[in-house]
């Protein structure tokens, strides 16, 4: 059998804080949890939030490692080497329906990679995966606040780009940047990207000063802004302080975890073949 190629999303927004890591663990938890996927989780973000939120710390081996490539052998980068970075995630987010969830980790000393030189260094994560993303149904990679080399690398990785923003006007200036990006990489690195969908985040119910913004993106971004738009609610906080899954949090996270899944399904539907 061949195998399918997986959905590779790249989530990202230059911006810090907007919502990235915790649409990444939220879509996690509802792919593996709710809807029985596969799913490996790629922190490219040298703050390592996602692979501490994933319950795990001072990984051994990380996304570092895996794009600093054989150091005996000229840093060449094998393909499928990712393979070897697939980690357990914490036991709060192994799931009891026996679907799988991976995380290659980050740590500190990925931020060196930015600075990289070396042959095919936008690629290198796009070779590091070849054979292992299509061991999973998806592939989610949480990117950094910046646009600079893990984010191109995730880019040239991906078949999709998730964007995330909040409705004020640094998040949203950061929307226009990030599609230039991905417009330069279309270009030149990867022309089979696409955009699956635009995400808003820590949305708070008649606020006029966001629903300029809400407009704005809507008007940008048309039918890519998905539904539903995530609400400021402090409990993504708590979970995430506590690198639990929002499952472990009650009633209040039953109604997140639907508009998660809500989210997970039209990303789902919008990255099919
Ligand atoms: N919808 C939301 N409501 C309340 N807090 C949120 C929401 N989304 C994210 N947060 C919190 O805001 C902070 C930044 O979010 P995070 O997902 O880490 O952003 P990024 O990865 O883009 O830097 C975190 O403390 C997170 O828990
Ligand atoms: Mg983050």
């Amino acid at each position: 059998m061949i195998p399918m190629p997986a959905r590779i999303i790249a989530v990202c927004n230059q911006k810090g804080g907007v919502g990235k890591t915790t649409l990444v663990t939220g879509l996690a938890e509802v792919y593996t949890q709710m809807m029985g996927k596969k799913v490996l989780v790629i922190d490219a973000d040298p703050q390592y939030n996602t692979t501490s939120a994933l319950g795990l710390s001072g990984p051994e081996f990380t996304l570092n490692d895996v794009l600093y490539g054989d150091e005996s052998n000229n840093q060449k980068i094998f393909p499928g080497v990712a393979a070897d970075a697939v980690l357990e995630v914490g036991e709060d987010w192994q799931s009891p329906n026996h679907s799988e969830l991976g995380l290659i980790a980050s740590e500190r000393n990925l931020a060196s990679r930015e600075r990289d030189s070396m042959m095919a260094r936008e690629h290198r994560l796009r070779i590091a995966l070849k054979g292992v993303a299509e061991e999973y149904d998806i592939v989610l990679i949480d990117c950094p606040p910046s646009l600079g080399l893990l984010t191109v690398n995730a880019l040239t990785a991906a078949t999709h780009a998730l964007l995330v923003s909040e409705p004020r006007v640094a998040s949203v200036e950061g929307l226009a940047e990030i599609v230039t990006t991905i417009a330069e990489v279309q270009e030149n690195l990867n022309e089979d990207i696409d955009i699956v969908g635009v995400v808003v985040n820590k949305v708070r119910k008649g606020r006029k000063d966001q629903d300029v913004w809400i407009e704005k993106i809507r008007t940008d971004f048309g039918e890519l802004v998905l539904d539903p738009l995530l609400p400021d609610r402090e409990l993504f906080a708590k979970a995430q302080a506590a690198a639990k899954p929002l499952k472990s949090f009650g009633s209040e996270a039953k109604v997140l975890r639907a508009d998660l899944e809500q989210l997970a399904r039209a990303i789902w539907k919008g990255s099919e073949a």
